[in-house]
């Protein structure tokens, strides 16, 4: 039997290109689904679907380097009038640990408070990551019902390994 687990490689990236954050654009669809699916393979993340993608395009921001790679996607899905999800967010494997995974959070609590949400929240294994960025370790009965239903539908939810993190965002920030 042949174990096929991480089979998805990326392109190497420079990892001092200049770099850009931007709503995603339906020409990265692509780019995003590969570099999602990088990450999924390896167990950190969901893998999501081209039609997933193309779905929730405007949920979507990237960051593109100056040689036209897209190195980091991250995303804004709304899920109540108190809560939003922040989620797909996978940074290029060459580009790791230069604060690019922390500019796709804040620009995704950037909108949610803009969005006049009180609340971000994510499911994630980088439970260290999101308490640097100012999130508390929260539990799936504090999270609406909305979240709850999404859970249900999710292929892990009998053996899900993630944490639940939430940050209350304050309007002066
Ligand atoms: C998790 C991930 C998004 C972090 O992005 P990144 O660009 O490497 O992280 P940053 O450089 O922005 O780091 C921000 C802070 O978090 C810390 N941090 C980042 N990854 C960490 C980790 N795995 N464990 C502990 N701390 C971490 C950094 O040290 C930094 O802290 P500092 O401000 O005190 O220096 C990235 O590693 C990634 O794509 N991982 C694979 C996919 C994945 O796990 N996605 C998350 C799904 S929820």
């Amino acid at each position: 039997m042949t174990l096929e687990i991480g089979t998805t490689s990326l392109p190497h990236v420079r990892w001092n290109a200049e770099t850009e954050l931007r709503k995603a654009h339906m020409r990265d669809v692509g780019r995003i689904h590969t570099l999602i699916k990088y990450w999924a393979e390896r167990g950190f993340m969901l893998v999501r679907s081209h039609e997933h993608l193309q779905e929730n395009l405007r949920d979507f921001f990237v960051l593109e380097d100056q040689d036209g790679n897209i190195v980091g996607s991250g995303a804004l899905h709304l899920l109540s009038d108190q809560i939003a999800e922040v989620r797909g967010l996978a940074i290029h494997p060459d580009r790791q640990g230069q604060g690019l995974g922390r500019w796709l959070v804040l620009a995704a609590e950037r909108e949610a408070r803009d969005l006049g949400l009180p609340q971000v929240f994510a499911w994630t294994l980088q439970v260290k990551f999101f308490l640097s960025l100012g999130y508390s370790v929260t539990s799936r009965e504090y999270l609406p019902d909305t979240v709850a239903s999404e859970c249900g539908v999710c292929p892990f939810f009998d053996n899900c390994r993630e944490t639940a993190v939430v940050k209350p965002l304050n309007a002066l920030q």
